[in-house]
This record gives C-alpha cells, structure tokens and sequence, in this order.
C-alpha cells in the first residue's frame, strides 16, 4: 500500500473525500516533490483533512495552502496550512492569488467541479505554476454532466478544452501556422495525461524538438 492511501486510510485528522482511483495517479505525479520545499495549491477545502494529508505526505519544508468559497474553512488553518476565502469563478480573484502565491508547485482543481471554474482556474493560474511544477483537474467526469455546465462532446466542458489543449502539445510540427501554431502552452508543457475524472499537466520549458538518425544503412535507396 502506497504511503498516500495508508494515509487515508488510517486518517487521524479531519474527513477526506477523494475517489480511490485517484491515489496512484497522486503518488505518480507528486512523488518527486516529497521532502522539498514546495507549494501545494488545493481548490476545495471541505473539512481540510485533504491539506492535512497533503502536509504530512509532502513533508516538513512543504507550503499548503487551501482555497474554499466558505468562510468557516478559515478556521482550519494550522502550522504549514494556510487558507484563503474566494470564489474559484472570479478571475480577477484567481489573478490575484496566483501573484500573490506564485510559483505553485503543485495545483490541485478539487473545487466547485463546474465547467467555468475548471476553466478559469487553468487559465488564470497555469503560468503560475512553477517552469517543472504539475497541474492537476480532478473530478472532470462532470464534464459529461448537464448539471455542472457540462455533457457529452459539449464543447464547453473542461474535457473537450482539455482535447485542444492536445493539439496545442503538437503544434510545434503544424503545417498550418495560421491557424495552428507554437503557444506559450506548447513552450511550457511537457506532458498531458488523462485518467478517469483526472487530467494532470507536467509542466517543463520545451526547445523546439529535433531528431536525428543513427546506425549504418541496410539498403541502398
Ligand atoms: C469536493 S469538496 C473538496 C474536497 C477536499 N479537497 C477533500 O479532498 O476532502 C469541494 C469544495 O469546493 C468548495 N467550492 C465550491 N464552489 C467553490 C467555488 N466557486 N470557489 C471555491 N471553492 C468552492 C466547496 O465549498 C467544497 O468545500
């Protein structure tokens, strides 16, 4: 049992609410932050036992800060545990934070779910995750809920903006810079990975690829 889910599921702190699918896919994308100095950024704080979790599995050195649209998660604060009061739906709110806080290491979207805070989150607050840092969506099943802004192959939800920004990873070869062409986004993103209800972005600066053949040839033509 990996140390995150042992966590969890032995939990000696305040209620946690995740799916249990996703604990593999944390341990894969934040295990290399462990024992450093890092930032951790939670959307969602619910009872706070999710930044407590984060505290002990990241480490002394680790900054974890949670934000919530409810004032009472104020009082969950403790030492390395700061909280901060908005709304994940006001931009000018997001562009504030993310001066204020960056570079963010690791950014977790387990907040409101709806389509219009996944994705003013990311677009507010992407640049401000640190040059290696990693971004993480999770509960992106709603983007098949009406409820939430979403439905199937609606070209609102987080996923089908997710599925652009898939293309935007291979603009480097375009054939059609007009329309399709190198972004900040390109420059900055290393990696892309969908999961069941998780998209997780890492982050690493990018030099235009190349490549090369080596060995001897086997024909003449
Ligand atoms: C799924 S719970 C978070 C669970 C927590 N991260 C955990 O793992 O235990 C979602 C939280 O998002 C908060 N929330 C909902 N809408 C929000 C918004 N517009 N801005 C910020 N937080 C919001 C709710 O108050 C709630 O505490």
């Amino acid at each position: 049992m990996s140390d995150l889910y042992q966590y969890f599921q032995n939990n000696p702190g305040r209620l946690i609410h995740k799916w249990l699918h996703y604990f593999p896919i944390y341990e894969h994308h934040f295990a290399r932050f462990r024992n450093k100095p890092v930032t951790l950024l939670e959307f969602g704080v619910f009872h706070g036992g999710s930044l407590q979790m984060w505290k002990q599995y990241l480490g002394p050195q680790a900054k974890i800060i949670g934000v919530d649209i409810d004032p009472q998660c104020k009082a969950l604060e403790e030492e390395q545990i700061e909280i901060i009061i908005g709304d994940q739906d006001n931009r000018q709110f997001l562009a504030d934070l993310g001066n204020s806080i960056a570079p963010i290491d690791i950014l977790i979207d387990d907040g409101g779910h709806r389509m219009s805070q996944q994705i003013a989150t990311f677009e507010e607050l992407y640049s401000k995750v640190a040059a290696n840092g990693v971004y993480l969506c999770e509960d992106t099943m709603t983007s098949y809920w009406n409820r939430h802004g979403g439905g199937y192959r609606n070209p609102n939800s987080f996923i089908e903006y997710s599925k652009n920004l898939v293309d935007l990873l291979h603009a480097w070869h375009s054939k059609d810079q007009e329309s399709f062409n190198v972004t900040p986004f390109t420059q900055m993103t290393d990696s892309i990975h969908f999961y069941n209800s998780v998209v997780a972005i890492e982050k690493a600066p990018q030099q235009p690829p190349s490549h090369q053949k080596t060995g001897t040839l086997s024909f003449s033509n």
